[in-house]
């Protein structure tokens, strides 16, 4: 399996709600591992580069008043299939739908308020991470847990 980076936002609700360690801790026992984090504001400009292919449709002018509405936490993740794994983590994008045990399915009710953003392709995460973090913020490391996750 090739090793992938995928960008993980959690979003505005999220953050008020107090739900970023829960977030951060699933990600960490799923056997990924952080390569990127900051908290920061998400402003008009961000919101319209980061949801580029919603442009047009009738959520999007909610959907970037509530990504710009109050602070999120961007992080970077990395791993085997990175991209699948934190995807399947989170569950489908309506909470009403999302099976138990994902983090939508488990934290939240509605598809406005879904509490974390994660990319959908490896190319649409390589293009997110570079919207949301220098190379120099950034950091490569090995994890020592990889050999009991990743296998041999
Ligand atoms: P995300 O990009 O946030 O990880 O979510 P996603 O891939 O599961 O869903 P996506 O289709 O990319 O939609 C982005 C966000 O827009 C909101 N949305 N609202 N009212 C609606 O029909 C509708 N559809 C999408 C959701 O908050 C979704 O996470
Ligand atoms: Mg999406």
């Amino acid at each position: 399996m090739t090793v992938e980076r995928t960008l993980v936002l959690v979003k505005p609700d999220g953050v008020q709600r107090g739900l970023v360690g829960d977030v951060i801790a699933r990600l960490e026992r799923r056997g990924l591992h952080l390569v990127g984090l900051k908290l920061l504001r998400i402003d008009e400009a961000l919101a319209a580069r980061h949801y580029a292919e919603h442009v047009g449709k009738p959520f999007y002018p909610g959907l970037v008043r509530f990504i710009t509405s109050a602070p999120v936490v961007a992080m970077a993740w990395e791993g085997p299939g990175a991209v699948a794994l934190v995807r399947s983590t989170m569950g489908t994008t309506n909470p009403a739908t999302s099976a138990p045990g994902t983090i939508r399915g488990d934290l939240a009710v509605s598809i406005g308020t879904n509490v974390v953003h994660g990319s959908d392709s490896p190319e649409r995460a390589a293009v997110e991470i570079d919207l949301f973090f220098g190379a120099d913020e950034l950091v490569a490391w090995e994890s020592a847990l990889a050999e009991w996750t990743v296998g041999g």
